[in-house]
């Protein structure tokens, strides 16, 4: 059942940076998506077109899709909450096109308000013609269901309220399921049970996995989801990320770990871990942090002591 090739989704760009206090530039924003796409990454969450006052970071998701150099075949996404962000999404034509949009609700009611201000019902209402008009416009369409294993404010989530928004999702159109843990409080059976949810009303290859590393439990959590024969799973290049919305909630599991645990499964990524950790490397600095991935801290400190 464990799959022999993985495709990761580096959404460092957008869940990395979103939740950073400093303002990033928009030039260092466009070369992490370069660095990460010479590093193998074919698909790349580049930003988010959501409100900026929510989300201030984010302000300048037209530029940074203006600016990078795109590569054939990848696949670049974006976040739009609403029909004024798909709107704001494709009103650049070509040069600032996505490739696949991502409309975000979560499994409990407490989360959709907080990040999207509305109930879940709401959101599905205000989803329903931004999956319609994204698809007639020829893009991929993605979900990310947040907090289906545990919400900040409502504390568990159960399978059944995860498979409700599956349903709500499926019936609206999405192509594509995104399962989210979006406080890191995931433990291997409770994933798997909430994607078993996601695994009846999607194919496989139409089910993800998004896990922040609050507990440390993100890597066992993606194995937990490999022996369902899942394969695509969204990872943050050193680890960076979060959700303003989710106070206390760290990053996403750091792409270098993920990728040195495949490599060692002799798992497929076509990611070169070496470039990667140079590109969390290079992020890290601009934030002025060690990396928080675990194998680039390594693999670094490791290049340091054969360079001495
Ligand atoms: P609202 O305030 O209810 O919206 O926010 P509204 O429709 O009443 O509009 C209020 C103002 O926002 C208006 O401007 C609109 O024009 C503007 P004003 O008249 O006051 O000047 N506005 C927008 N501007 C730009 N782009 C837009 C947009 N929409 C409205 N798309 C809204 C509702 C959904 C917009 C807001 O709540 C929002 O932007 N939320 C986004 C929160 C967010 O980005 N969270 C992080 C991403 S999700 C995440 O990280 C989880 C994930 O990683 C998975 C996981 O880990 O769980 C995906
Ligand atoms: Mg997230």
């Amino acid at each position: 059942m464990i799959p022999d090739r993985v495709t990761l989704v580096d959404v460092g760009p957008r869940d990395g940076l979103q939740n950073e206090k400093q303002p990033v530039d928009t030039a260092v924003k466009i070369d992490l998506v370069h660095r990460l796409q010479a590093a193998g990454l074919r698909e790349i969450e580049v930003t988010s077109y959501v409100s900026p006052k929510w989300v201030p970071q984010m302000a300048d998701n037209a530029q940074v899709m203006a600016g990078i150099q795109r590569v054939a075949g990848n696949r670049y996404s974006v976040l739009v909450p609403n029909m004024l962000g798909l709107q704001a999404a494709l009103a650049g034509g070509d040069a600032t096109r996505p490739d696949e949009v991502v409309v975000f609700g979560a499994a409990s009611q407490a989360f959709s308000r907080r990040n999207i201000n509305c109930s879940i019902e709401e959101s599905i209402e205000r989803f329903a013609p931004v999956v319609a008009a994204a698809l007639a416009a020829g893009l991929k369409v993605r979900s990310a269901i947040s907090c289906a294993v545990g919400c900040p404010y409502q504390g568990e989530v159960t399978p059944d309220e995860v498979e409700h928004l599956v349903k709500l999702f499926k019936q609206i159109g999405v192509q594509h399921c995104g399962v989210a843990d979006t406080i890191g409080v995931g433990t291997p059976r409770k994933v798997q049970a909430a994607m078993e949810r996601a695994l009846k009303h999607y194919p496989v290859s139409e089910v993800s996995g998004h896990f922040h590393d609050t507990y440390g439990q993100a890597l066992a959590n993606i194995y937990a989801c490999l022996e369902l024969g899942i394969h695509t799973f969204d990872t943050s290049v050193a680890g960076l990320g979060g959700c303003p919305y989710a106070k206390g909630a760290t990053g996403n599991v750091a792409t270098e770990d993920v990728v040195f645990m495949l490599q060692g499964m002799g798992i497929d990524t076509g990611i070169d871990l070496d470039a990667l950790v140079d590109a969390g490397g290079y992020i890290s600095g601009v934030l002025g942090r060690p990396p928080m991935s675990r194998a680039g801290k390594a693999l670094l400190t490791k290049r340091a002591q054969v360079e001495a």
